[in-house]
This record gives C-alpha cells, sequence and structure tokens, in this order.
C-alpha cells in the first residue's frame, strides 16, 4: 500500500520522541523512480519513518501525537542519507600523510599488512581513529557506512569481547581470527546496536586457498554475517577477486568463454554488487574500466579516506563528472559533437543513497517512505551556493558541499544540528585521537619514506613490472630539480 517514496521533503520534519509502538510495515516492490515530494512532512517516530505526505495534514488514518518536536525545514532540502559502502575508519590516523602516495607507496607504508608489520595500532588507537573517522562521515550526511575493517592486528584491536589488553602483534593468524570472529558473533556484541557483523577478505583469486573460503562460507552462515566484502584491483595490479574467481571457486555459474563483460553478467545473474570508490580509484589509478556499465549493480564509497576526501557527496559529484567526461569522449574521439547528456544528476542521486541501501540488502535505508530507517539529512537550501534552486536533486549533487549539511539524523536521532555535532561524546573522541593521530603519524615518519620502495628488478606482488608516471608541473621548470617538468612545455 505504500508507495516507494524516494527522496526530497520540504517544510516540516515531525520527531515523535514518544516510545509508542513502531509500525514495522515495510514498503514492497523496487521501483526506484524518485520523487520530489514539495512542502510535505515526514513523521519520525522512534527509529522509524512513519509518514511522509504532501502538505501538513496527514493522511488518515496517521495521527501525530501531541508531543512530537516539529521542526521547520521551509526552504530546506531534506534527504536520505548517504550510503557508504567502502570504508577503512581505522585509517583516520593517517589524515594528509598519503596525499601524494601511489598505491604502490599506500602498500609500502599504510596498508594493513605493512602497519601490522611495522607500527601496528593498539586498541585504543584503532578505536578512536575509526570513532573519529565516522563522525566524520556523519558530519557529512553519511548515515551507513560498511566498514571494510582489516585493522585486524590482534585480538585486542579486532573487536574480541571481553577485550583483551595483549599488545599488538603482527602475526594473528587467521585461525585465531576465525575464533575470534565466531566470539564477537556468539557473544551478539552488537545486539540491540545499529550495527551488524560482515565479513571481509581478500583472496578469494586469484590462487584462493579453497578450504579457507570454505571456512569463510561456513563462518557466513554460522554468524549470520550481513555482507561478504573484498576488494578487486584490476589490470597490473592483479589483485582480482572477481565473479570469474567466484565462479572459478563454483560460487558463481560458468558462462561461455565468448560472454561479453562476464564480470557485469555475473554481478547480474547473481544479484551481487560493487562499490565504486571514484576519487580512490583515480588518486591511485586503479583500474576497474567497466564500472559504468553495471551501475544498477554498483553503489559509491571511499576507501583510503586519509588520502582525500571522505563524504559520499564528492565522491558522487567526481563520479558522476567522470562517467560523463568517459562517455563524452567516446564520442569526440569519433570527430562527433556530444548532444546528449549521458549520466544525469538523479542517477548519481540514486546511487548514493538508494542503491547503497539495496547493495546491503537493506530495503529501509538509503530512502524516504513509510517503515524506512528515519536516517536523513537537512541541508540548507539558503546558503551562498545552494541559493536559487529549483531541482532540488540537482541543488544536492551538483551545488551543495559539506557546509550545508545542517542537520543529521539517525535512526531517528539528531548527530548533527544547527550544523554541530551533537553527541555528547564527540569532545572526548575529538581530544583523544588528536592524541593518537600525532603519536601514530610520528611513528610512521620515523619509520622514514623509504620503507619498502621497490628496489631495482624487482616486480609487484602480481608478477608484473614496475613503471613511474610522467610527473607535471605547475611552477616554471627547474633544470636541477628532475622530480618534475616531464609535462611542462
Ligand atoms: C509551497 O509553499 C509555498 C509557500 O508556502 C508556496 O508559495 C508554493 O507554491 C508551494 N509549492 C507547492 C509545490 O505547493
Ligand atoms: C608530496 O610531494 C612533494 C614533492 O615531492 C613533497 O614536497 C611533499 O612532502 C609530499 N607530501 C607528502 C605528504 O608526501
Ligand atoms: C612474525 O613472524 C615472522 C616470521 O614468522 C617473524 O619474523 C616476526 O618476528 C614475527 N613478528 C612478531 C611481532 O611476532
Ligand atoms: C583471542 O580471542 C579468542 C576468542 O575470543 C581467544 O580464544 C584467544 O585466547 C585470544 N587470544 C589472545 C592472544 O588473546
Ligand atoms: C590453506 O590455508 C590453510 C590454513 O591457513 C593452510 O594450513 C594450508 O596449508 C593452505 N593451503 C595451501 C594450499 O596453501
Ligand atoms: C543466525 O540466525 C539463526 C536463525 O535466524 C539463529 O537461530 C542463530 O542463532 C543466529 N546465529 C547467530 C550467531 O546470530
Ligand atoms: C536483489 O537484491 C535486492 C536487494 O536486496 C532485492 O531488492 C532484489 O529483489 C533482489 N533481486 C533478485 C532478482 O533476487
Ligand atoms: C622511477 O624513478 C626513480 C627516480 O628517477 C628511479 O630511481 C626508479 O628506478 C624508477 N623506477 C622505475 C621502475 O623505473
Ligand atoms: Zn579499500
Amino acid at each position: 500500500m505504500h508507495t516507494n517514496r524516494l527522496g526530497v521533503v520540504l517544510s516540516r520534519l515531525l520527531v515523535s520522541v514518544t516510545r509508542a509502538s513502531v509500525s514495522s510495515t515495510l514498503f514492497s516492490g523496487a521501483s526506484n523512480s524518485l520523487e520530489v515530494i514539495r512542502n510535505g512532512s515526514v513523521l519520525v517516530t522512534d527509529d522509524r519513518i512513519t509518514s511522509v505526505y504532501a502538505g501538513t495534514s496527514p493522511p488518515s488514518p496517521v495521527s501525530v501525537p501531541s508531543d512530537v518536536e516539529e521542526v521547520d525545514v521551509t526552504n530546506k532540502i531534506v534527504t536520505p542519507g548517504f550510503v557508504d559502502t567502502h570504508h577503512h575508519g581505522w585509517q583516520t590516523a593517517y589524515k594528509t600523510i598519503g596525499s601524494n602516495a601511489s598505491l604502490v607507496d599506500y602498500f609500502n607504508r599504510f596498508g594493513e599488512f605493512l602497519t601490522a608489520q611495522f607500527y601496528p595500532f593498539d586498541r585504543d588507537e584503532v578505536y578512536y581513529s575509526q570513532v573519529a573517522g565516522l563522525y566524520e562521515a556523519l558530519n557529512a550526511g553519511v548515515t551507513t557506512t560498511l566498514d571494510h575493517a582489516h585493522h585486524t592486528f590482534s585480538n585486542s584491536t579486532s573487536g574480541s569481547k571481553p577485550p583483551s589488553t595483549a599488545a599488538p602483534a603482527s602475526n594473528y593468524t587467521i585461525q585465531e581470527q576465525f575464533v575470534n570472529h565466531r566470539a564477537i558473533a556468539s557473544n551478539a556484541l552488537y545486539s540491540g546496536t545499529p550495527t551488524t557483523l560482515g565479513i571481509v577478505y581478500g583472496s578469494f583469486g586469484p590462487n584462493p586457498n579453497t578450504s579457507i573460503v570454505s571456512t569463510i562460507l561456513d563462518l557466513i552462515r554460522e554468524s549470520n554475517a550481513s555482507v561478504l566484502t573484498t576488494h578487486s584491483v584490476q589490470g597490473p595490479f592483479g589483485i582480482t577477486n572477481s565473479p570469474e574467481d567466484f565462479s572459478a571457486l563454483g560460487l558463481f555459474d560458468s558462462l561461455p568463454p565468448t560472454t561479453p563483460l562476464p564480470h557485469a553478467q555475473l554481478l547480474r545473474q547473481h544479484n551481487h554488487t560493487i562499490s565504486i570508490t571514484p576519487e580512490s580509484e583515480m588518486h591511485y589509478g586503479h583500474t576497474n574500466p567497466t564500472s559504468h556499465l553495471i551501475q544498477d549493480f554498483a553503489s559509491i564509497g571511499v576507501d583510503t579516506h586519509f588520502t582525500f576526501s571522505t563524504d559520499i557527496l564528492t565522491q558522487t559529484r567526481l563520479w558522476l563528472q567522470s562517467v560523463r567526461r568517459l562517455l563524452y569522449s567516446q564520442v569526440l574521439d569519433r570527430w562527433e559533437v556530444p548532444v546528449n547528456s549521458p549520466m544525469s544528476a538523479n542517477q548519481a542521486f540514486l546511487l548514493a543513497t538508494r542503491n547503497g541501501g539495496l547493495s546491503l540488502r537493506r530495503e529501509d535505508l538509503g530512502v524516504i517512505a513509510p517503515g524506512a530507517k528515519a536516517d536523513l539529512v537537512i541541508w540548507d537550501g539558503a546558503s551562498p551556493d545552494m541559493l536559487g534552486w529549483r531541482d532540488p536533486v540537482a541543488a544536492v549533487i551538483l551545488h551543495a558541499n559539506v557546509g550545508d549539511v545542517e542537520g543529521v539524523l539517525v535512526d531517528g536521532k539528531w548527530k548533527k544540528r544547527d550544523r554541530k555535532i551533537v553527541d555528547d561524546k564527540y569532545g572526548e573522541v575529538r581530544e583523544r585521537f588528536l592524541e593518537v593521530a600525532r603519536w601514530i603519524q610520528e611513528r610512521v615518519i620515523a619509520k622514514g619514506e623509504g620503507i619498502g620502495l621497490p628496489q631495482e628488478g624487482e616486480r609487484f606482488q602480481s608478477g608484473f613490472e614496475f613503471g613511474n608516471t610522467s610527473v607535471v608541473d605547475v611552477v616554471p621548470h627547474d633544470e636541477a630539480d628532475d622530480r618534475y617538468g616531464g609535462l611542462f612545455l
């Protein structure tokens, strides 16, 4: 009976503080049209949206409780919170110290294995880094984060309960991790919280260890893991973890070798999705050249947010414009003049909200509709950059910035209000995070920039050779400085 409303509501936001029983009706159907409601209202009861309607009078039989808190959002824009489907929260403490890092530098200085070997974080370091990163995301209107938590340096940094105080060690075996995962699942560590437990594994292919894969499949069933996630970096990086690797393991169908775009075909066939991390893929030069062709089975993520922006808004804008550039260039390469635009702002908006929810198998995330989680973002429609908007989706996707995020609700609770994070804990987190980040950054810098740089004749783990890029300069070329000049005319 409910329409599948996505999007954008003006005028009233009603947050009920009663503890009345919550409607558990979820909308059904997956029509992904984007409906903009102007001058409407959203009624929130506890952690759920209970009604969405035009005007100020709710449709019968909905009634607005008398003790409801009414928030005037006239001229503002209300959207579902963004969903980030790929993030490594523990790395917040590395902020800005990888601004020029290539992926090889990243693996050699900041990745989970190098960190474990040279400067493993202890439990507090992981905790404050992680939490500060989550506040950073919340501040930017991200209300759901899939954390690809590879800070598994030891029991103590992996969330075991009761917490171990053991010093971090770099030889935390996969068997120990299995035991720990089972303990976390059976202790129901996250029950009653908005957090669910998932599984991260990075070696489904090439050359998977089938006994480990089979244990992971058992673990997924045993612990009711909400998600299984992995990294895929193609081309000479060779970290494939691809749908074809899943076929080779017998987990996906096999397709005839002549199938065009077999990875996209397999994802569609098995209803699995990719998380596109646009800024990471540009920053490091990942090659995933066909992601734009499977956006119906995709969502947006961030990846190593210490090297660039954390907010899904920026990621989505970068992605939208890079898809436009790519598809325009195919026409330009034929010496034709493009007539239409390849991707719309509405499509980008859906990718950053609804598609993220569906990727996580959560019909109740990334959408404003009765039964959905009350994860909402209120945008200041009157800021200098948004002022004058007619299309609220374009206003958000192409004109807004994080500074325009005036309010954020998660599970119906205010997390940001009047542009300030309102969580009591944030002050302490900020202090402790700063201490932790300073200390971690000093450790990394003391270890030196040169650690593990590829030696003459060495090859990448995939077997392919290393190569240098041309380097551009934006100031006049100094002959004495051979770092620069390659592309400077
Ligand atoms: C919304 O409300 C404003 C002022 O209350 C009014 O001017 C405008 O026409 C309304 N828009 C719609 C679509 O109802
Ligand atoms: C980035 O590269 C420039 C030029 O080599 C260097 O001066 C700067 O320190 C580097 N920054 C980081 C964070 O590595
Ligand atoms: C981990 O194991 C390697 C090789 O087995 C060893 O060289 C290293 O010292 C160990 N590290 C720690 C922290 O135990
Ligand atoms: C790690 O955690 C598991 C399960 O919680 C426990 O059995 C094991 O003894 C712990 N190991 C260490 C070194 O604390
Ligand atoms: C697979 O992993 C298990 C557990 O770590 C290990 O004992 C086994 O030797 C591995 N098998 C292969 C073929 O590497
Ligand atoms: C997984 O779900 C099943 C069925 O819903 C339940 O019986 C079981 O206790 C759950 N296991 C865990 C570890 O949550
Ligand atoms: C694929 O998964 C989505 C998200 O859970 C769901 O809405 C959809 O019905 C699924 N499609 C199929 C064909 O199973
Ligand atoms: C890349 O350039 C540096 C500096 O010129 C040089 O030392 C290094 O050998 C080059 N690496 C490769 C793989 O060409
Ligand atoms: Zn990642």
